[in-house]
């Protein structure tokens, strides 16, 4: 197994999205574009943009529509060199060992709880009731199908009513009135959870939508923080030093102190009012379907002047994560749960491979249940299990192993009722309706049976010893 690359982290705690976007200028990332319409312009020129390896991030100014200085940011992610600002990753550490370097790191967490503060840029400004008007931002139709106007780069702050704990997730909203907005919080997401407990007591559930702030708060936000913990504890350890927030003006939830423009509310029980929420062009790469989705009424808008407004669409090709990357989060899940000998997971489109040394039977069979039991195994359709001599980054050894050790008769399994979410492409339209978000997924066990894994067929090949001495004696002919 290759050794853990040793460099410190520099963490570098940006007071607000606008110091963060400075330093993204001095790198020469940062591309000012004027004139351009929200209404599938800004969303076709992110999605077109940010195909590309070295795409800067997009600063929407004069907006069509918009007063200038009402600002749009896109593919601020989405670049690998922005990413290691962000994560604390020294420039010495390439692309190929940051992963690698960043599950080392990882470990080392330590909660860094928020601190409040009064003066706070996101009050600059405060519309309240019936001075509330959310035409004042922008709220693109990133994609041609998309159902409406969209902000889909939030960190949305709501209060687990039993506990009192602050949740941090990133989730899209729907524009629907000067007033009033709904959002896809998918099916076992915490947000999705929290507004339920509301809701059975009959209350509506208080939220705070923050639309652009620090990037640390979005990449916790996006991350799947175990439930009980909050994300601003993990904003705080990821930037180096604790998050500042405020206290918001009508739900009293903590807000980030130098938010971009903050949106207050309550998302209320279906039965007090819902609307059509989708179709989104999901990150899976297809349209996710339309359905009722609960009203959420903004009581009041918090912005600072000239607000930046984030925006990150899923586009296909788009997505370079360093340092969530699906795969870390499954074997770190893996290795939480105490289970020895994983020696590679890969992650990619609702697949998983995993490499395991197996030390006892039913081993392999433990890491695939405990992959599916994560939330890094969320949405697989498939888990493959290999040996340790496969690598599971190489496709080709992979198929090569499922054609070889797998056996179908014996080494299939198929698990049933599995968390998805309404927005899985495969779900039948009559689960979706009666709200049965779950689907199946295949364990392929491709690697040779524990009990007679010492008698299974050695494979072909030239023993490392022979090799030497071949490229010793016939090092001419070997080019050598
Ligand atoms: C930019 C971005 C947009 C996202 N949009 C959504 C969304 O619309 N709905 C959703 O449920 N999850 C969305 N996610 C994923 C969740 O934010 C993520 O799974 C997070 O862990 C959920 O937090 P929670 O478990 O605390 O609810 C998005 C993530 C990112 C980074």
């Amino acid at each position: 197994m290759a050794t853990p690359v040793a460099a410190e982290r520099r963490p570098r705690p940006f007071n607000d999205l606008r110091e963060y976007l400075s330093v993204v200028k001095e790198m020469g990332h940062l591309k000012l574009v004027e004139g351009a319409d929200g209404e599938l312009e800004i969303g076709a020129l992110t999605g077109m943009i940010g195909a590309r390896r070295d795409c800067p991030v997009l600063l929407f100014d004069a907006i069509k529509g918009y007063p200038r200085g009402v600002r749009l940011l896109t593919n601020m992610l989405n670049n690998t060199e922005r990413q290691k600002i962000i994560h604390g990753c020294p420039p010495e550490i390439g692309e190929a060992e940051a992963a690698r370097w960043w599950n080392t790191e990882v470990k080392k967490f330590q909660p860094l709880p928020p601190v409040f503060v009064n003066d706070a840029p996101v009050k600059q400004n405060v519309k309240e009731s019936k001075d509330v008007n959310l035409k004042l931002f922008p709220w693109a139709r990133w994609h041609e199908k998309d159902g409406g106007g969209y902000m889909c780069a939030t960190s949305t702050v709501t209060r687990d009513p039993a506990s009192g704990y602050i949740n941090v997730g990133s989730y899209r909203f729907k524009f629907i009135d000067e007033t009033t907005c709904v959002g896809h919080l998918a099916s076992g997401h915490h947000g999705d959870i929290i507004s339920k407990q509301y809701w059975k007591q009959g209350k509506a559930c208080p939220v705070a939508i923050s639309l652009g702030q620090e990037p640390s708060i979005l990449i916790a936000a996006g991350d799947n923080a175990a439930w009980g913990h909050c994300e601003y504890d993990y904003a705080g350890w990821l930037r180096g030093a604790p998050v500042e927030v405020t206290r918001g003006v009508y739900t009293d939830l903590p807000i980030p102190a130098t938010a971009e423009a903050v949106l207050e509310g309550e998302i209320v029980p279906p039965k007090a009012g819902v609307a059509i929420e989708g179709p989104f062009g999901e990150m899976g790469g297809y349209y996710g379907d339309a359905s009722p989705a609960s009203l959420i009424k903004i009581h009041a808008v918090l912005y600072r002047d000239d607000p930046i407004i984030m925006g990150s669409p899923p586009f296909p090709n788009t997505a370079r994560n360093l340092f969530g990357a699906r795969g870390l989060r499954v074997r770190s899940e893996l290795e939480a749960l105490g289970i020895p000998g994983i020696k590679g997971v890969r992650y990619g489109g609702g697949i998983v491979v995993l490499s395991v040394e197996q030390s006892f039977p039913g081993h392999a069979m433990r890491a695939a249940l405990g992959a599916l039991g994560g939330t890094g195994g969320y949405h697989t359709r498939f888990v493959i299990l290999v040996d340790e001599d496969v690598n599971p980054h190489d496709l080709n050894e992979v198929f090569e192993a499922m054609g070889s050790r797998c056996d179908p008769g014996t080494s299939l399994d198929i698990n049933r009722r599995i968390w998805s979410s309404r927005v899985d492409p495969r779900l039948e339209p009559e689960k979706v309706e009666k709200g049965d978000y779950t689907a199946s997924c295949a364990i392929i066990d491709a690697t040779r049976p524990y009990h007679w894994k010492e008698h299974f067929p050695e494979k072909v090949g030239i023993s490392p010893e022979l090799r030497g001495a071949m490229e010793e004696k016939w090092k001419e002919l070997l080019g050598g």
